[in-house]
Parts: C-alpha cells; structure tokens; sequence
C-alpha cells in the first residue's frame, strides 16, 4: 500500500520541489487527480462548481463531509484536506474545535483549511494544540463575498498589503502547515512566501508561492467562463457537448443500441 502524504510531509516541502494541488469533490476524479497531486482540496467551492449555488456561503458541514468521505475513497496518495464551510468556524474556538474534529473522524482527511481572516489565527492555535492540522486561507477570502460586494482581489493599496501580510504571518505563527494565498496584487505571494517559514500555495497569486493550486473544473475547461488567473488544461465542456450530441442522434436514429449492446442477442440464423 501506498503511504499517504500528512501535513508534514507537505511542510517539510518549503523552499524545494513545489507542491501540485487541485481541487476535488468525488471519488472517480479523485483516483485520477491522485495519480499527479500532492494534495487535494476538496474546496468549499464544491457549493458553486457542483451543487450550483451563487457562493460559497450556502455550504453546508454536511455537504463537506460527504464529498470529504468520497475523496478520500478516491485518493491513496496525496494529502486530502477539507474546507470547514462558512458558520463552522467563525463562532469561536470550541465550536471550531468541535466542527473539525466532526469532518476529520467522518473523512478520515489528514486536515482541514480555513479561511484566516483576522480574528481566526487564535482559532487555528486551539486547533493545532489539539491535534488538529490546519491550512490556512489569506487574502481574496470567498466566504467573505458579502461584506466585501463580491470576490475582489486583495493588495492593490499599501494598506491592504499590509494587512494581508499580517494576516498570512499570523496564520503561519498559529502553527498552520501552509497557508492558501487566492487573489493578490503582482508582488505580494513573493514578499509573503519569503516571510513565512511554511509553503505558500497560490491561487491567482503568482508563481512565486511554493506550490500552486485551482478549481478542477475550471482549469479542466468545464464553465464557457474562467477568471483571469485560471489556465484551461482542457476541454471538458467540449467534450461532453460533442459526446451528449452523438449520444442523441444515435438514440433518434435507433442507433443506439447496436447487437453487440445488447444481452443475449441471438444471432441471425441461417436457414
Ligand atoms: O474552495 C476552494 O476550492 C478553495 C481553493 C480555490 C483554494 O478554497
Ligand atoms: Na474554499
């Protein structure tokens, strides 16, 4: 059997090779996505690329659990972290304490991340003394898309900058095992990835972080429209466009199913 990675297998990766991440939310991409990754999220995002919700507001803890368990029954190798949804966390520690400690029995994922806005690094201390490991999340922070009136990058002024910095180092002295950096102004992953002593994975954040991370299906080519940080490494939309056209002409024209789809046919007999 293969030995699966754990947080400090992906911290002890700092400054050397970097670290291939992507999202995941079922078993079957999940076996495939395992085969090149070192660690697959299975993102919140799940709300919006799956289920079809505006944001990521709407996840529920439930809703992570179960794509948690099926990745996991998917991937042998990479290091399964799972998103804590919005309202799972913020409340407080113990709550936090309670809720993670819920998905980590329930996946069997080997972490979860949160999204580290200011208030959180205490939160991430209480979690990691008690054995809980811990990414975290800085700088365009989805679960805040309410208060922000929408999902806007982060860095543009010194004061932001400033801040997202502080955030990223007190998410890092919190003890996490990396630290996600979405959405930042050209310069500011570097200054952060060169200030903290744990992996950066970027997102949207330049090729300075020390590993890399997107959305599955968008970077598969899945949505007619990807944000501006998103490389398309295929055509899924594509694909299954052209598979589902054929699939129902040939359904139309009775086609489908030919002699050899069927069970038991008999074959002509000559007579
Ligand atoms: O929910 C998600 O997919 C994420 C990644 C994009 C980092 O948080
Ligand atoms: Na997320």
């Amino acid at each position: 059997t293969v030995r699966r990675l754990a947080a400090p297998d992906i911290q002890s990766r700092k400054g050397k090779e970097p670290l291939v991440c992507l999202t995941a939310y079922d078993a079957p991409t999940a076996a495939l996505l395992d085969e090149h990754c070192d660690l697959l999220l299975v993102g919140d995002s799940v709300g919006m690329v799956v289920h079809g919700l505006p944001n990521t507001v709407g996840v529920t803890l439930e809703m992570m659990i179960l794509h948690g368990q099926a990745v996991m029954r998917g991937a042998k190798r990479a290091m399964v972290v799972v998103d804590m949804p919005f309202g799972s966390y913020e409340g407080g520690k113990e709550l936090a304490y309670q809720n993670c400690a819920r998905v980590m029995k329930e996946t069997g994922a080997q972490g979860v991340k949160l999204e580290s806005g200011p208030t959180v690094p205490q939160t991430i201390a209480y979690l990691v003394e008690r054995g809980i490991p811990v990414m975290g999340h800085v700088g365009l922070r989805p679960q805040a898309v309410l208060t922000e009136g929408g999902f806007k990058a982060k860095g543009k002024t010194e004061d932001e900058r400033l801040r997202v910095m502080a955030e990223a180092e007190a998410t890092a002295d919190a003890g996490a095992f990396a630290v996600v950096i979405e959405g930042v102004a050209e310069g500011l992953a570097g200054e952060i990835t060169r200030a903290i002593t744990v992996p950066t994975v970027g997102i949207g954040a330049s090729a300075e972080c020390d590993g890399q991370i997107l959305v599955t299906p968008d970077m598969l080519g899945l949505f007619d429209w990807t944000p501006k940080f998103v490389r398309r490494y295929g055509d899924m939309r594509g694909h299954i466009l052209s598979g589902v056209a054929s699939y129902a002409e040939d359904v139309r024209a009775r086609r489908f199913p030919a002699e050899v789809e069927t069970y038991f046919s008999r074959k002509p007999v000559a007579s």
